[in-house]
């Protein structure tokens, strides 16, 4: 956590769950419709503070997290679920130092959730063959303090990723699959894989090809998310809820190979 806000710091400026924004502190007002900041009033005080608008609306100055930033980010292609993204990581066991191969960048959502995993001393390779979105995830990448991390490949993977001896292999594309043997390749023994299929035909080759490439210790599961009211009183589930999403592969690099 940033013990004080400086200038060019992040920050998340919350007043209610439909109004909040992410700027960077720097010489300048920040305009609500409930009154303005001076930004420059930020700097020195702990994130978490709750300060006052032109107006003497409450508004709280928060250190934006790495879900917040991609809550931000322009998305040219399907993003996956922060229920998802966070039972991956964990299961990915990844630390500071960690590299990582990653394939399909996307619009960067999971990229920059590994590179805040691994950070400040990893690195993730990310793997796009779409020019378009590689360039769009960039961009959105250079709105959290974890750009610098992640080297972007403008690239099919499918003959073979650049790096060796890596932590973790991430895949989420229509046919991973094809990923596996040269996410085997990538990986250091033991190396932990994760990939994504929204449906089950998808996780069924992914499987098979796991098995049949070096990969022990598979797990495939489904995670079931169910936002409630918090009003006291009216404490229940949400009505409707995301049904589907994805399904999440975890398997683990074996040598030899046979
Ligand atoms: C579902 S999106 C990934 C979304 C990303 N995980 C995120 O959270 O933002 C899949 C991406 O994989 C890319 N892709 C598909 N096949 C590919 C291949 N053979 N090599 C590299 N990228 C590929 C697509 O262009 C697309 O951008």
């Amino acid at each position: 956590m940033t013990a004080t806000f400086k200038e060019g710091d992040l920050v998340l400026l919350y007043q209610d769950p439909r109004r909040h924004w992410i700027t960077r502190i720097r010489e300048g007002r920040f305009h609500t419709h409930r009154g303005y900041l001076d930004l420059k009033d930020l700097i020195g005080l702990e994130p978490g503070r709750l300060v006052k608008t032109s107006l003497g609306q409450p508004i709280a100055a928060f250190e934006p997290r790495i879900s917040d930033l991609v809550d931000s980010f322009d998305r040219p292609t399907q993003i996956l679920y922060p229920k998802d993204v966070g039972y991956a990581l964990y299961r990915l066991g990844l630390k500071s130092g960690d590299t990582v191969v990653e394939v399909g960048t996307g619009s960067g959502a999971l990229t920059a959730a590994i590179a805040r995993s691994v950070a400040p001393n990893g690195r993730v390779y990310t793997y796009e063959n779409r020019r378009e979105f590689l360039k769009s995830a960039q961009k959105n990448l250079e709105k959290t303090d974890v750009s610098q991390l992640v080297t972007f490949r403008n690239v099919d993977p499918s003959e073979g990723f650049l790096e060796r001896e890596v932590d973790a292999a991430v895949i989420d594309l229509g046919d991973p699959w094809k990923m596996v043997q040269p996410a085997w390749e990538a990986l250091a023994g033991g190396g932990v894989l994760a990939g994504f299929t929204p449906t089950m035909n998808q996780l069924e080759k992914l499987a098979e090809a796991l098995r049949m490439n070096g990969f022990l210790a598979l797990e495939a599961v489904e995670l079931l998310v169910r936002e409630f009211k918090t009003e006291t009183g009216k404490v229940r589930p949400e009505s409707r809820m995301v049904g589907h999403t994805a399904y999440v592969t975890i398997a683990r690099k074996v040598v030899p190979k046979e």
